[in-house]
């Protein structure tokens, strides 16, 4: 008797928990091959691409005018922190705010494989951006700031992660590594809050 295939199973609704895993990989290379002849000023952007592209242009550009928002919150923070325990923290606040410029590099050099151009202007730039750029009168305000910041970060990050998802896995595979960091940040900022007792 034949055996019952995968393909059987879940066309009847029948495929058993994990069962999804063993399918084989198929794919109509011949097409694919076909295709990728075809527009090849698209680069890496395929037609098999799951994402409207002006969309995706537009979600990474608002995730770019967010790090670039926080380089300079931290940069003002990094020169300005003053007082008996600012040392560390100034340094902290460097340290960070260059981990956003490296964040806002791999977003600005996915968007340009992704045929959109990286907005880098100074006009509108705190509108575009997701979190807010205060300055904070004293050393703790700054880390407070820069705590919601991260916040923000972090919740609009794993709303991108999700909105990518399968659609476009190393747009993904990015944020989810830069969300990491975001997370990081904020627990070093909350233990600075909490280790100072500023
Ligand atoms: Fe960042
Ligand atoms: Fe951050």
């Amino acid at each position: 008797m034949a055996d019952i295939t995968t393909q059987q199973l879940s066309g009847q609704g029948l495929q058993p928990p994990g069962q999804a895993l063993r399918q084989p990989f198929v794919a109509d290379i011949k097409a694919i091959r076909e295709r990728a002849r075809q527009h090849m000023d698209d680069g890496a952007v395929t037609a098999g691409y799951g994402k409207d592209q002006a969309q995706a242009h537009a979600v990474l550009n608002s995730a770019l005018a967010t790090e670039l928002v926080c380089v300079l919150r931290y940069k003002r923070h990094s020169f300005m922190a003053a007082g008996i325990y600012a040392e560390p923290i100034a340094q902290e606040f460097a340290q960070h705010a260059a981990e956003e410029q490296a964040h806002a590099d791999l977003i600005a050099r996915r968007i340009v494989q992704l045929g959109g151009a990286p907005d880098f202007s100074p006009e509108g730039l705190s509108s575009r951006s997701h979190a807010d750029y205060v300055e904070g009168n004293n050393l703790k305000e700054m880390i407070q700031e820069n705590l919601v910041a991260e916040r923000i970060a972090i919740d609009t990050y794993r709303e991108m992660v999700r909105w990518f998802g399968d659609d476009d896995p190393t747009t993904k595979r990015i944020l989810e590594g830069i969300l990491a960091q975001e997370e990081e940040h904020a627990d070093e900022l909350s233990d600075l809050l909490q280790k100072n007792q500023l």
